[in-house]
């Protein structure tokens, strides 16, 4: 795993984007990884501005997101598709027939996740992986669990996820209860894997993840196996690494 430490949120989205930005010159037609979060949305925010100087053209870039809440539909400002639309899609050239998110309205579980890990398929495979880090070890929706679920599937949220995102809608009812996720072997059959991180909040998880054993308790802990992982951070986030 190749490390980069920079001072402060900022450097790290740039530090980030710049290895996006590579991918996308080297391979014009290559396919991204994306993630939604806080974390990368400096990273997104860099990539738009490469763009508007010239410097980018993802006009044959295709992206596949990690994951979608169920029964959300692109429209809902709480959909990662809507996030990926405001923060990304729709400032740069990307085609959006080219940009995949799982069908949060596809209430046949089974029927979305087979859809989703023949889009990944047919894509000839993710080029560069970018992810956040949760707080437990989680990428994508992958929580701490008892074994790694290896592909695209339906997972049920935790109330305390529930409970967090109640806020952000009129009733309990409308709240999503359920995510669509890529597994843990689509994420790990991306050839390249960015991860960022920053904020003292992380940095006990990034020692775990990176520097404890692998398990699928700390999901994350899994990226120790594949041999092409760059992890972005700042001070903060990496001051507990040894
Ligand atoms: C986002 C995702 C999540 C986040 C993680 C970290 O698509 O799948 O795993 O990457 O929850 O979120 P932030 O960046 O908000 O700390």
């Amino acid at each position: 795993m190749k490390i980069i430490k920079t001072s402060n949120y900022e450097k790290m989205s740039r530090a980030a984007a710049n290895i996006i930005a590579a991918q996308v010159i080297m391979k014009p037609n290559c396919v991204l990884g994306l993630a939604t979060g806080s974390t990368p949305i400096g990273t997104y925010e860099h990539l738009v501005r490469s763009y508007q100087a010239g410097d980018l053209d993802f006009s044959n870039v295709t992206s596949i997101n990690l994951d979608e809440y169920k029964g959300l539909s692109g429209d809902n400002d709480q959909s990662y598709r809507y996030f990926m639309n405001e923060h990304l899609f729709r400032h740069v050239n990307i085609r959006p027939e080219c940009t995949y998110v799982p069908d949060g309205l596809e209430p046949d579980s089974a029927k979305a996740c087979d859809d989703y890990n023949r889009i990944i398929a047919q894509s000839g495979g993710i080029d560069l992986q970018l992810l956040g880090l949760g707080h437990n070890g989680h990428i994508g929706f992958n929580e701490p669990a008892d074994s790694f679920e290896k592909d695209t599937h339906c997972v049920d949220l935790t109330q305390s996820t529930i409970d967090a995102n109640a806020r952000f809608f009129a009733s309990m009812d409308e709240v999503p209860k359920q995510a669509y996720t890529m597994g843990i072997r689509n994420i790990m059959q991306a050839k390249k894997i960015l991860i960022v991180v920053n904020g003292k909040g992380k940095a006990e998880i990034v020692k775990k993840a990176f520097f404890g054993p692998v398990t699928p308790q700390v999901p994350a802990s899994i990226l120790q196996l594949h041999n092409d992982v760059i992890l972005v951070g700042d001070d903060d986030a990496l001051s507990l690494i040894p």
